[in-house]
């Protein structure tokens, strides 16, 4: 375990998810996958460090020049198909099993927490895993791992170019999606923010909101984020590993329920 987090925090964030059991919510971003060898947006080896948003993961950019956005997304998707689920992703869908958790809003793409076994997963800003006809809008599920072969990829009802069905910049988030997890985030009592940076919108009003309406936030994340002042109890530190503590913490009392 990270020697950063004092112990006193962890066993304070499990004394919290026992309590408020139940009534917990995690709400994570691509910090949760980052152990599975998944690259992050921001930070050091962030991958909008390394290209440029605007040329890949906008509508304008999909116009301009599909083929390069359809390579990046399936050279993503490549990654993602070998990664496998870390200790945070299980810990949730196990917690979730037993009563403990809710539920997880997550910002991800890459269908990781239900491929840990999450049943409750909103997805914000869609799936890797899913594509959309740009002409008809219907959408298709290509299962986790199945990479489309084609350089650009046919509507199998109409013929028409599909584009991964995900949230690009300036692009709204699913209102039903949102108003989907704006009710759970109501319900919750206990928010567990887990590797997000926190900046992108409308995504993070939903923590900030948590916050102003009383709810006790817990964030784990190795570094500083512009959620961290709203949170009552800060973990630093991989989530992976985090989890796994917070886990045998929970666990060895979960025979009081
Ligand atoms: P970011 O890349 O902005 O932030 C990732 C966060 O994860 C940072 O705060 C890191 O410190 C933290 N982190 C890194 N490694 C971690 C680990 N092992 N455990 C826990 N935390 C770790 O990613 P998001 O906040 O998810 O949107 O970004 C939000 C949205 O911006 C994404 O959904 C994507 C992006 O543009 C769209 O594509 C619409």
């Amino acid at each position: 375990m990270s020697e950063v987090v004092p112990p006193e925090d962890l066993s304070s964030a499990a004394r919290l998810i026992k309590e408020h059991s139940g009534k917990v919510l995690a709400f994570t971003g691509a910090g949760v996958s980052a152990e599975a060898g998944i690259p992050t947006f921001r930070g050091k080896d962030g991958l909008w460090n390394r290209y440029r948003p605007e040329e890949l993961a906008t509508p304008r950019a999909f116009e301009s020049n599909p083929k390069r956005v359809w390579e990046w997304y399936k050279w993503r998707m490549s990654i993602i198909a070998r990664a496998e689920p870390t200790w945070a992703h299980k810990v949730m869908a196990d917690w979730e099993r037993k009563g403990v958790l809710m539920g997880v809003v997550t910002q991800n793409v890459d269908g990781l927490h239900q491929r840990a076994g999450s049943r409750l997963v909103i997805e914000l800003h869609g799936s890797i895993w899913r594509t959309r006809c740009t002409v008809c809008g219907r959408r298709f599920d290509l299962g986790f791992g199945n990479i489309p072969e084609e350089d650009l990829p046919r509507c199998r009802e109409c013929g028409g170019l599909l584009r991964p069905d995900v949230v690009w910049f300036e692009e709204p988030v699913p209102m039903d999606q949102f108003e989907r997890a704006e009710r759970l985030f109501s319900e919750a009592e206990v928010i567990l923010i887990v590797g997000t940076s926190g900046v992108v919108m409308p995504a993070a009003l939903l923590p900030i909101n948590a916050a102003r309406q009383g709810k006790i936030l817990v964030e784990v994340n190795p570094e500083e984020t512009n959620l961290s002042s709203l949170a009552t109890i800060r973990l630093r530190g991989p989530a992976g590993e985090i989890f796994r503590e917070l886990a045998r913490l929970v666990e060895e009392d979960l025979s009081w329920r």
